[in-house]
């Protein structure tokens, strides 16, 4: 395959279609979440995680630039992510929606590496930040799992812009 940049054809991809392709590709639902540096638990909806790497263990999750997390994610050396079961889908909702604080009534403990965990959750997953990669208009954040727990049940799904539940 060719490398020259130059005979590539110009992308030629919509915004829409783009949505949709990727949108057909169904995946879990999970909240990314830091501690302030007075300790206050602060978290958003992500259904970008992804396993990258068993040995080291790597996770990543993206982030958006215009998140407005973004530079306290940068700034954190931790994070915590808590995979959703399918009963969770109003703690995806709350954590997606702006301007209020999303912890508030919502059962969440603090881990050993101080990050936030929501409890109930199918796994929580302690990460150390391991590197930071500016990709497009996201921030690809790659950590490295320094712990986890699992619990029984079934995920929630997200697909096509929508929730779901896995069927049989
Ligand atoms: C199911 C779902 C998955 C999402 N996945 C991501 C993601 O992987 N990365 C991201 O930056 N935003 C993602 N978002 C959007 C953020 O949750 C949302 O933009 C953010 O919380 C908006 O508030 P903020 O900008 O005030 O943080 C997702 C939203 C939903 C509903």
């Amino acid at each position: 395959m060719s490398s020259d940049r130059a005979q590539t054809p110009a992308a030629s991809v919509s915004s829409e279609l783009f949505r949709q392709a990727c949108g057909r590709f169904p995946t879990g639902v999970a909240i990314a979440a830091i501690a302030g540096s007075d300790g206050a638990p602060h978290g958003l909806t992500v259904s970008s995680f992804t396993s990258l790497s068993l040995d080291p263990p790597l996770v990543l999750i993206c982030l958006g630039h215009a998140v407005t997390l973004i530079d306290r994610f940068r700034a954190a050396e931790h994070f915590g992510l808590s995979v959703l079961g399918e009963d969770q889908r109003p703690i995806s909702e709350r954590f997606a929606r702006r301007g209020q604080n999303r912890f508030t009534g919502v059962p969440w403990h603090s881990g050993e590496f101080h990050v936030p965990l929501i409890d109930g959750s199918l796994a929580t997953i302690e990460c150390a930040v391991d590197r930071r990669i500016a990709a497009g208009d996201h921030d690809i954040l790659v950590g490295r799992m320094l712990r986890a727990h699992v619990s029984e049940g079934r995920p929630l799904v997200h697909w096509a812009g929508k929730y779901g539940r896995l069927g049989e």
